[in-house]
């Protein structure tokens, strides 16, 4: 959980005057909203009653064989949830008992650990780089360790912004393979590529040479940065055996995901989705490039940041070890920009000189000024060199 005192800051960011880089939510002017109320009415119309009903479980077929199909795996393979958050929420359900260890990378997506905690897990940071985990740290932490899960956002990752690479990737899968433990492959960005080559899932790697019965890598997607968060519809998808799991956990956690939403993303597979995720690339291709530049002119030097090829974020390390982002916050509102501090996105060892900028939802001129505000900010408390307290 984020302290109380991020909380109270961050209300602040709700001033018209600050710009916010702290933001996690995709960009709203891009939602379809014509092409959702255009398909919510067809479903209306045609399907009315059955859009209204209580549906299965599992979610709706059309939707969870479109799925399938793009994975080359059966739908009996994929589950839908409400968000990818309830996905994290029923895995944890089912797959974690009380000192079980979770291995996650360090930071992580603060929701999972969220998510996790309730099931009283053991969390132990695995060693990361600027590519992302790094495979043969993983591999001698493991020696001394009876890990049963590792939870990973290889692709254009929250908070980092970074990938990991494919030989990376293959290496990761060996190693969980060897040793016995499953991957929890969280992609709710994989479709927002703004540069570079695809790289493939661990997902696919994973399913071009198992049995769907012997997988050890349980995928998650999501429609909340393609589409709309709104909507709360995503999918898990993995070994069988899970996924009949899930649907025990998933009934009784909420019988089902919405039919009516599910319905109207099945309206709009393929044409408006491909259109939608064409769109979102360009725009956030742009705004993390005019974002870069900004950072690389009028950051202090010394200071660095990612420099990601797709998703929502990047993140930033300031030279002085002893420095404390939680605290510079208020003085960056005084400022008036904000943004998020690291601290809450690692498990156990945090790293106080870090912190997390979206791009995503800011004008050119916002991020310009914004950074030009951060900059000056982050030289100030470098001159002074002593710790800000709170
Ligand atoms: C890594 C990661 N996983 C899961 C989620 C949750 O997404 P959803 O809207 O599908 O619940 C997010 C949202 O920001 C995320 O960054």
């Amino acid at each position: 959980m984020t302290s109380s005192a991020i909380r109270e800051i961050l209300k602040i960011t709700q001033r018209p005057e600050v710009i916010s880089f702290a933001g996690g939510l995709p960009a709203p002017e891009l939602f379809p909203i014509e092409e959702i109320k255009n398909a919510a009415d067809r479903v209306l119309t045609d399907h009315g009653p059955a859009a209204l009903q209580y549906s299965t479980t599992e979610g709706h077929l059309p939707l969870r064989n479109w799925i399938a199909e793009r994975s080359r795996i059966s739908p009996d393979m994929v589950q839908i949830t409400s968000g990818s958050q309830q996905g994290l929420d029923l895995l944890g359900r089912v797959l974690i008992d009380p000192g079980d260890v979770v291995l996650v990378e360090s930071p992580t997506y603060l929701g999972a650990l969220q998510a996790f905690a309730p099931y009283a897990p053991r969390f132990v940071e695995v060693a990361t780089d600027d590519d992302g985990i790094v495979p043969e740290a993983l591999d001698d932490q493991l020696a001394g360790l009876d890990a049963k899960l590792l939870y990973t956002i290889p692709t254009f990752q929250n908070p980092t912004g970074r990938t990991l690479p494919l030989a990376r990737r293959e290496a990761l899968l060996e190693i969980t393979r060897r040793r016995g433990v499953t991957i929890i492959e969280d992609g709710p960005y994989n479709e927002l590529r703004f540069r570079g080559g695809e790289v493939e899932t661990i997902f696919e790697l994973a399913r071009r040479d198992s049995s769907p019965d012997e997988l050890n890598v349980i995928m998650l997607g999501t429609f909340s940065k393609v589409l709309a968060p709104g909507l709360r519809d995503a999918w898990v998808q993995g070994p069988r055996h899970v996924i009949d799991k899930l649907v025990q956990a998933k009934q009784a956690a909420d019988l089902h995901s919405p039919t009516l939403n599910q319905m109207i993303i099945t309206e709009l597979l393929d044409d408006v989705l491909t259109n939608q995720i064409k769109i979102i690339r360009e725009a956030y291709g742009q705004r993390a490039a005019i974002m870069i530049d900004a950072v690389a002119r009028k950051l202090p030097e010394g200071v660095t940041c990612t420099n990601p090829e797709g998703g929502m974020f990047c993140w930033v390390t300031l030279p002085d070890e002893t420095i404390d982002t939680e605290p510079m916050l208020a003085e960056a509102v005084d400022r008036n920009v904000a943004y998020v501090p690291g601290r809450p996105f690692y498990a156990t060892g945090a790293r106080s000189n870090t912190l997390r900028l979206s791009y995503v939802t800011s004008t050119e001129e916002q991020i310009r000024t914004g950074i030009d505000a951060l900059g000056a900010v982050i030289a100030d408390r470098l001159s002074r060199g002593v710790p800000a307290r709170l």
